[in-house]
């Protein structure tokens, strides 16, 4: 029986604009997404039966129908009845509760990875049709690189990929954001600012801090692209975990190109132009909190999606 190995990329928000409420509950969203090559490892192997067998090397990943992953496979399965079970076995290394679309990636790579097994020959779109049924990041997950995403999410459009900037991830181990939480919060906070404007949801987007980001990522423009990080969430989390706020300014007091946390946190990015700075960067960020919950990586942008590992 053969195993398919799947690469399922972390994400981090260059930009996270929230223009509105959306009768379903969730929130009108204008994102600038980015793929890192820090990435959870899955892999497929067919089981009799209609069975669905996850395994996960992190402890603290549920392994029932409350994983994303573990629903990817249910969905497929009453999509595409009598294909067979599957054992998914996912080596975690994003870290989870962290803003980064870990679990998003891994749902994702399970689409991709039982369309392959049973040879159904979906197309990116079919796929991410499939995965925004399950949650809002699944589609980006699937093709990756930069990406514009609006609506809850899911509706895409593909940027140039600004392949050469460098990010150092900072989160405490032991803090993990509930989303939910978050846009419950920024609703109740702020929802009555874009409640009460008479400008549409449109007019909106095409006034704010996504435009300056826009035409940098669209003219390559590896300086400018830093100056425009934008996230809404932050005027919620930062307040609440004045620790995240505090990693925030140590990467700009260290010299960093630009600083953000990531969707609804708590890990803060901060961009560097080499893998030597960004090392540089990570190191002396370690000295200066000097805290052992603090985990940090150097990761590099990168412009795939869910990849089919072939080693
Ligand atoms: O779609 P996903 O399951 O990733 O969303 C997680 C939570 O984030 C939702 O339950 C909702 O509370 C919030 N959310 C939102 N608006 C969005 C995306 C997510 O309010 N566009």
């Amino acid at each position: 029986m053969p195993t398919y190995t799947l690469i399922a990329p972390a994400k981090i928000n260059l930009l996270l604009e929230i223009i509105g409420d959306r009768p379903d509950g969730f929130h009108e969203l204008v994102m600038v997404l980015q793929s890192i090559d820090l990435a959870d490892i899955i892999e497929l192997k067919a089981l009799p039966g209609d069975q669905i067998q996850l395994n996960c090397s992190h402890p603290d990943v549920p392994l029932d129908s409350s994983n994303l992953a573990h629903r990817a496979a249910t969905l497929m399965q009453t999509q595409f009845p009598d294909r067979g079970g599957v054992e998914i076995t996912i080596q975690k290394h994003i870290p989870i509760g962290a803003g980064l679309a870990g679990g998003s990636a891994d749902a994702a790579a399970v689409l991709v990875g039982l369309d392959l097994m049973w040879n159904l020959g979906l197309t990116q779109a079919e796929l991410q049709t499939l995965g925004a049924a399950l949650g809002s990041d699944i589609p980006f997950c699937v093709s990756g690189g930069t990406a514009l995403a609006l609506g809850r999410g899911e509706h895409l459009t593909p940027l140039p990929d600004p392949h050469q900037l460098y990010a150092v991830l900072a989160k405490y181990r032991s803090l993990s954001v509930s989303t939910p939480w978050a846009y419950k919060t920024y609703r109740q906070k702020f929802g009555d600012t874009y409640a009460k404007t008479s400008e549409t949801q449109e007019q909106r987007r095409r006034s704010g801090p996504s435009v300056p980001l826009l035409t940098a990522i669209n003219h390559q423009d590896q300086e400018q692209i830093p100056k425009y990080l934008y996230n809404d969430l932050e005027r919620v989390v930062l307040l609440e975990h004045p620790q995240v706020l505090a990693l925030r300014e140590k990467f700009q007091q260290l010299g960093c190109l630009g600083t953000l946390m990531s969707g609804s946190g708590p890990t803060v990015f901060a961009l560097m132009n080499s893998r030597e700075e960004a090392q540089l960067l990570k190191t002396q960020l370690e000295v200066a909190v000097g805290d052992p919950d603090l985990d940090l990586w150097v990761t590099q942008f990168c412009c795939s999606g869910i990849q089919l590992q072939t080693t």
